[in-house]
């Protein structure tokens, strides 16, 4: 498996390539289609052009081709090939669902992209672009979620798109004890990001900080959910 992430080529103020993701197994084909100008070139000059930037370990497993548009967003533009081999009605309802998904994504993402573009206010801009973060990794964990389902009922592979559950007897110990210092640093940062949005409230109608810092609450209450879903399943592991 050979997988590139987030790859990105800039020509001073001009972005050419902007986190493009791909990922070829082993005898696999995989072709980079789209218009003039798309930054389909420079895309496969990137890995051995620049080679400081991120391989990935591990990644996606099925033969896919990669649509990018002239923006070079080639990752918001990803097609799944056909539905699992022998899946079970559920799991091929649940894939469905997930891939009429990611399309219905691509849509609102790229309507993100386009506003960004085109308003005139440096604000709503800045903002939008935090969404486009969000939607970006939207759908990456949408595709991730599709191709594990399929990968799943295809061939329950020994490297799964996403890991199994495994917070068992093994390594229980090591995951509470993780988990428990993790938590504590990210109650401690939720406590101080509440203090410091009161001490701005005199100027969130006027200035975009307090909204800032309450992104930055949603982020850690995310963080803190994810330990204890981690801490929870250690204590009381289903296997
Ligand atoms: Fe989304």
């Amino acid at each position: 498996m050979s997988s590139m992430c987030a790859l990105t080529k800039r020509y001073g103020d001009l972005g050419a390539v902007d986190k493009v993701d791909s990922s070829v197994a082993h005898g696999e084909v995989s072709t980079f289609l789209g218009p003039n100008g798309a930054g389909k070139s420079t895309t496969i000059k990137i890995p051995t052009s620049e080679p400081r930037q991120r391989i990935c370990t591990s990644g996606l497993r099925q033969k896919r081709s990669t649509f990018m548009d002239n923006n070079g967003t080639g990752n918001a533009a990803e097609s799944l090939s056909a539905p699992p081999v022998g899946a079970s009605v559920w799991e091929r309802e649940i894939f469905d669902h997930l891939t009429e998904h990611i399309v219905q994504e691509q849509g609102l993402f790229e309507e993100y992209v386009y506003a960004a573009k085109e308003t005139e206010s440096k604000a709503l801009g800045y903002l939008i672009n935090l969404l486009i973060e969000d939607e970006r990794r939207h759908h990456s964990l949408f595709r991730q979620l599709a191709e594990s389902l399929k990968s799943e009922a295809e061939l329950w592979p020994e490297s799964p798109v996403l890991p199994r559950m495994d917070f068992n007897k093994e390594n229980r110990v090591e995951v509470l004890e993780v988990t428990a210092r993790l938590l504590d640093r990210e109650e401690n940062d939720l406590r101080e990001l509440k203090r410091l949005r009161s001490e701005l409230s005199d100027v969130k109608d006027t200035t975009l900080w307090a909204l800032l810092v309450e992104l930055m609450e949603r982020d850690t209450d995310k963080h803190i959910a994810i330990l204890r879903f981690a801490s929870k399943h250690a204590k009381d592991p289903v296997f």
